[in-house]
């Protein structure tokens, strides 16, 4: 099965010196850095845009062991409307809602034409089955099919909330179903939710609280990590 990522969610972080905080994180064991942006419309709360992006992108290295990828959780209601801009910025992985699309297959494509992966994100409460006409897509043509799926065990806005456990079911039906898909698990993630979020099959792990407020933040990402390993 797919190996385990430890994505933080740089929400979490002291924004007024964001670069160093990422820094920080990736020294501290982080793969990827999770980027949390929010219009205001999608959800009600205002994060950063592609700006912050640009400026951000010559101070994080890249490696080919995947650390430093900026993986872009669009909370945004047209998800269409900033590809070309995330792409510019240096974006790695451009994950949209499912919810805000008008036509997820044609923003993946979309996305996919700009450079950048795509990832397709669902709210605790859209069922898992809308992503199975995408997932099942026959035609073959790759464009159109998402690297990454996100099952959010949080309703997106707000850091810091409380896991939902109910959300697993998802995702253990889409790991039964998808042996080899980057499934990420995103609210609430940490060393006490991170047991059954494994044991479901979620392989990509987003944790902002857990890892940012930590004392030892080394110590929870080896944590997290190992458990989805085992
Ligand atoms: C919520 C965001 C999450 C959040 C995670 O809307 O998508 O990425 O920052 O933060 P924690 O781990 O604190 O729940
Ligand atoms: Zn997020």
């Amino acid at each position: 099965s797919p190996k385990p990522i430890i994505a933080p969610s740089i929400l979490a972080s002291d924004f007024g010196k964001l670069a160093a905080e990422c820094k920080r994180i990736i020294g501290d064991g982080a793969d990827w850095l999770h980027i949390d942006i929010m219009d205001g419309h999608f959800v009600p709360n205002i994060t950063i845009g592609a700006p912050v992006v640009t400026c951000l992108r010559p101070e994080i290295k890249k490696t080919d062991d995947g650390k430093g990828i900026f993986d872009c959780h669009m909370m945004v209601a047209k998800p269409e409307q900033w590809i070309s801009d995330f792409a510019k910025a240096g974006g790695d992985l451009y994950c949209f809602h499912y919810e805000a699309a008008s036509n997820p297959r044609d923003c993946i494509k979309l996305v996919h034409d700009s450079g950048m992966k795509a990832g397709i994100a669902i709210k605790p409460d859209t069922p898992v089955d809308v992503l199975y006409p995408i997932l099942d897509d026959a035609s073959g043509d790759k464009s159109y099919y998402p690297d990454m799926v996100l099952v959010m065990t949080v309703e997106p806005g707000f850091g810091g909330q409380k896991f939902q456990e109910r959300c697993m079911p998802k995702v253990k039906a889409l790991r039964d179903k998808y042996p080899e898909l980057d499934i990420e698990v995103d609210g609430g993630l940490g060393p006490s939710t991170i047991g059954v979020a494994a044991e479901s099959g979620a392989n990509v792990i987003v944790a902002g609280t857990a890892v940012f407020g930590a004392k030892d933040p080394k110590e929870v990402i080896e944590m997290l990590k190992g458990t989805v390993a085992s």
